[in-house]
């Protein structure tokens, strides 16, 4: 054994090209409206319902001597149908050139033969090559790790045509029908296996290697000829093997790529490809591990050890009863989710891979069996689908027994949060096989279960926020470091909605069961935590329209808020705009009040362009400022004038500095200033155009409508005072960016220079 095992290696070596091929690039990537995922979930389900189910592939079989292979014909399942549909239709809108050439060519190889109505001859001309694609474009190791059903379709081929004969001087016909057949029996015989496989991966003839290494390889078995299970799926270097002896055997001139269609070999691939999801699952138990996460006033230490039951890996429990965690008063259980998460995290990557996190929700209000039921349900529903779902949970039941549907869009721009309805309750998956159980969103229950992968990855960016975002803010004088203590436990949630919001994340709601549990975000707080790690300043985590809202503000100054803008490209902090505005609204206010008939408020220099920008009662939200004239048609001494109001607007919370003819209005804590030139008297007839600014009434006259246009060319929207700026964001993904009218220099982005809607502004 040791011998042939040296010699095997060397072989391999010899055998193996040098050349390597690009690495697959198809996760994630969508082209002209192609999402190679989804294709690939797709092709695996549609091939899963053609191989396995039988009836597809019988209906095939019979109309195939008439050349014209259709199984639309013949066959009844309507929703198979479709789908069969969607794929010939994506065929014909396929890039040309893709990034992901493997998937176009499983789509072009499997939506051909099923529909292509040419006879085999003509079908390999034509589709030459895509199979070259497949046996020497693609690599092997890669495309079923990544679950491209590469077999599966080179195996359907293989089950339609009758197959090729071998060519002289390669007569392994019957060794390799041996092989075959021990593999199909029931009880495999591995040591059978080993033994007439092993002489063959060393035979002249490429065919007879192949077929001995997909064999052993659909055994289970190392090139070693061990039983091991080091490593997820069959052993790649077998896999290797296979498909360099193909590529030797198609590069025969009078065999090319239909050599791989040399029975039995297409039985060999199908083989394969149970091998891979065989080993893949039995790796995944073993290594499988369950962090199971709960701080809250339940005592179910017991309920949960029970979830762990099926676990065949390590499972650990991380609990705390907080008993009487007191409402409205934040207690332990945000230090404990914080620290148990984090350890989870340092869990290297390998582990984390077949791992998942189940947080229980800290608003649980009982457990139950139905709910030890439903959570194991769910548990096992995304472990199957572990590649596509990366977070999910469970519709919900509160303490009143109400259902809530906890499917929620999140909104998390322009320094504003806020949790929303759909508007029919979620998305629908992308992929065929979920869209069914499956309702998508932002957000999903508190109690969900995360790929530890993908929860690790949600740490250390939360990490970076922590660090990058804090640290870009002002630092607040005199305020106490945010604790752990002060943190309500549902604020985990809301953070980690954040972070899967931000990387993309789809949260998936498994539409069977429920967990029991009152709505978390009504516990939620908008913590100056929260606030400075996620750069919010307005917070609404109940979805009704209008329902209530927090604030917690960052910058103490507007000169503070109108420095970052200009550094960052980034909108106007939400509370500095806030004040901003309310100021305006108070003191104008005060001033039209005092002498309705005989004064008027005449916005000037960039205050003009409001009104072509943002209606009637916001600020165009990259401006931190306001200027003004104050109007009157009698006589004002300024500087007595507001003497003599001083004690009014303190009391309405605003004060003034005088500066020559112009007053400088700001809140009692300087949050926010405008500049106001008072005067009079003047014909206040003479501003005979009327508009509104932050709801009050305000004047101008024709020709300054056209001086500043013809100064400011509003059209062109610029921040920054005196070293303006067109509009562009330099924080890429920061959540209050502005829109882009730059386009690295090129013109106006692909946004038109403009926000998707009026969320950005303070009332919205
Ligand atoms: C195929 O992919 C595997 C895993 O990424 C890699 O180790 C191997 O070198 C690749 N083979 C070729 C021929 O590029
Ligand atoms: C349960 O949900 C309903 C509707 O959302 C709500 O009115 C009620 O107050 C909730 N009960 C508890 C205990 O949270």
């Amino acid at each position: 054994m040791q011998l042939s095992w040296l010699f095997v290696q060397v072989l391999l070596a010899v055998l193996l090209p040098v050349f390597c091929l690009r690495p697959l690039d198809c996760a994630g990537v969508e082209e002209d409206g192609v999402r190679w995922d989804v294709v690939r979930l797709d092709l695996s389900h549609a091939l899963g319902e053609v191989l396995h189910n039988g009836a597809l592939s019988r209906d095939l079989h019979a109309s195939k001597d008439s050349k014209g292979r259709d199984p639309a014909v013949s066959y009844g399942d309507v929703q198979l149908q479709r789908h069969l549909e969607r794929l010939q239709r994506l065929v014909l809108v396929l890039p040309e050139k893709s990034r992901c050439p493997l998937g176009r060519y499983c789509l072009r190889v499997l939506v051909s033969v099923l529909y292509s109505g040419l006879s085999w001859e003509a079908w390999f001309r034509r589709y030459e090559e895509d199979l070259w694609g497949l046996i020497h474009g693609s690599n092997w190791t890669e495309a079923i790790t990544a679950e491209w059903p590469i077999f599966q379709i080179l195996g359907l081929v293989g089950d339609l045509y009758e197959g090729q004969p071998y060519p002289v001087g390669c007569e392994v016909e019957a060794d390799l029908g041996r092989l075959a057949a021990w593999l199909k029996s029931p009880v495999q015989e591995a040591a059978a296996i080993r033994s007439n496989a092993l002489p063959l991966l060393r035979h002249s003839c490429a065919l007879a290697r192949a077929g001995a290494a997909a064999a052993l390889a659909s055994a289970g078995m190392r090139l070693s000829g061990e039983m091991a299970l080091a490593m997820p799926g069959v052993d790649p270097a077998l896999l290797a093997q296979s498909q360099a002896a193909l590529r030797a055997a198609a590069s025969d001139r009078h065999m090319g790529p239909k050599a791989i269609f040399t029975r039995p070999l297409p039985a060999f691939f199908l083989h394969l490809d149970e091998a891979q999801k065989r080993l893949r699952r039995k790796w995944q138990k073993l290594r499988e591990r369950l962090d199971i996460l709960y701080c809250g006033p339940l005592e179910i230490e017991e309920e949960l050890q029970d979830l762990c039951s099926n676990v065949q890996g390590d499972c650990k429990i991380h609990y705390h009863q907080d008993v009487d965690r007191p409402r409205l008063h934040p207690g332990p259980c945000f230090a404990h989710y914080r620290q148990a998460s984090q350890a989870i995290s340092n869990m290297d990557h390998a582990a984390a891979m077949s791992s998942t996190v189940l947080l229980v929700s800290p608003s649980t209000w009982i457990w139950g069996e139905e709910l030890t039921h439903d959570v194991r349900q769910l548990l096992r529903e995304r472990q199957r689908w572990a590649r596509d779902i990366s977070v999910a949970g469970l519709p919900t039941i509160n303490r009143s027994r109400i259902f809530n549907w906890p499917v929620k869009r999140i909104l998390h721009r322009h320094w504003k949060l806020a949790y929303e309805e759909y508007a029919t309750g979620h998305e629908t998956s992308p992929f065929l096989p979920l869209a069914q159980f499956w309702a998508v969103g932002d957000t999903t229950s508190g109690t969900r279960a995360y790929s530890t992968l993908v929860f690790k990855s949600l740490l250390e960016s939360l990490s970076r926020h922590e660090l990058e975002y804090t640290t870009a803010l002002p630092k607040t004088q005199g305020a106490i470091e945010p604790s752990d203590g002060n943190e309500a436990a549902e604020n985990w949630l809301v953070m980690l909605d954040l972070l899967g919001k931000e990387a993309g994340l789809r949260a998936y709601t498994f539409l069977t069961g429920a967990s029991l549990e009152n709505v978390y975000q009504a516990e939620a707080l908008l913590s100056p935590r929260i606030s400075r790690t996620f750069h919010i300043e307005s917070a609404r985590f109940l979805a009704q329209k209008g329902g209530p809202s927090q604030e917690h503000c960052l910058f103490p100054t507007s000169g503070h808020a109108s420095s970052f803008t200009q550094n960052h490209g980034v909108v106007v902090s939400w509370c500095t705009r806030k004040a901003l505005k309310t100021m305006f609204r108070d003191v104008g206010g005060w001033w039209l009040a005092l002498d309705p008939l005989r004064h008027i408020i005449v916005p000037v220099s960039a205050s003009v362009l409001n009104l072509y920008r943002s209606g009637e009662t916001e600020l165009f939200p990259w401006d931190a400022d306001i200027d003004a004239n104050f109007i009157a048609s009698h006589d004002v001494v300024v500087g007595e004038f507001l003497q003599k109001h001083k004690d009014t607007l303190n009391t309405m919370g605003y004060d003034f500095v005088l500066k020559g003819d112009r007053a400088v209005f700001k809140t009692l804590a300087d949050t926010a200033r405008m500049d106001i030139w008072i005067s009079g008297p003047q014909d206040v007839r003479a501003y005979d155009i009327r508009g509104r600014l932050c709801g009050l009434r305000v004047n101008f006259f024709r020709d300054q409508l056209a001086g500043s246009v013809w100064y400011y060319r509003p059209g062109e929207k610029i921040y920054g005072n005196t070293r303006g700026q067109l509009l562009h964001c330099r924080w890429k993904g920061h959540n209050a960016c502005l829109p882009d009218c730059v386009r690295n220099g090129l013109g106006v982005g692909t946004d038109g220079c403009e926000f998707p809607d009026r969320f950005v502004h303070l009332a919205e």
